[in-house]
């Protein structure tokens, strides 16, 4: 099939889904149209690889879900920061996920000593993880296994820095959650795995340094 005639499949392929998904159920887009409550935030690599609901098996109206280059948290970023705010303070999710994958465009770049133009800034980030884990990562010979400790460091960072924001300090010590996970997923097998970060604890050492929210409930003016 060519991308033209993709183009114009696209339109029959959306009615041919409508119509499965009403022969399911026949309330299923009035229902979806009123609310949504996604127990889920997915933050994930723009890679069009990796789509969240699909890879999570899971239907529409249970993830929230942002998307760029790498999977970055990037403290700049108003599209990140704004995507946190309103599923965490709003839509009051309970999970906020970092996913990355193996084989990552955006971590391969950042490895190459090159002027990437425009691309310089965000990869910096990437860049920046590496310096923080510099000894570890110059200690794995191999650059394949380099390459996806990288992954899973960027994903482990990325955690951190949803964790520095406030909503989330906010929202964790109001109503325990939204607790805060890094996924790596695998191109080559489809699984996804969960690097078992240890929210508290990460929390608590960021906290050390990131405190912007008093520390109990009985602070807040509720
Ligand atoms: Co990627």
């Amino acid at each position: 099939m060519t991308e033209q005639d993709l183009y114009r499949e696209v339109f029959e392929r959306n009615r041919q889904w409508v119509a499965k998904r009403i022969a399911q159920d026949p309330s299923f887009f009035e229902h979806l149209a009123k609310e949504q409550h996604p127990a889920f935030l997915f933050i994930g690599c723009a890679d069009s690889r990796v789509p969240a609901s699909t890879i999570m098996g899971i239907e529409p109206g249970e993830v929230f879900v942002h998307r760029n280059v790498a999977n970055l948290v990037v403290n700049t970023d108003s599209n990140s920061l704004a995507t946190i705010h309103y599923a965490v303070d709003h839509l009051k999710v309970k999970f906020v996920v970092v996913c990355g994958h193996y084989g990552c465009g955006g971590v391969k770049a950042a490895m190459q000593p090159r002027d990437l133009g425009i691309l310089n800034g965000w990869l910096r980030e990437i860049r920046d993880v590496y310096r923080l884990h510099q000894e570890e990562l110059d200690g794995i010979a191999d650059p394949v296994a380099r390459e996806r400790r990288l992954v899973e460091l960027n994903v482990q960072e990325q955690c951190l820095n949803v964790i520095k924001t406030a909503v989330v300090q906010r929202n964790f010590l109001k109503r325990e959650a939204p607790t805060v996970h890094g996924w790596v997923y695998d191109l080559s097998t489809g699984l996804l795995k969960d690097l078992e970060i240890p929210f508290k604890e990460s929390l608590e050492k960021v906290r050390e340094l990131y405190r912007l929210t008093p520390d109990s409930r009985k602070d807040f003016d509720l």
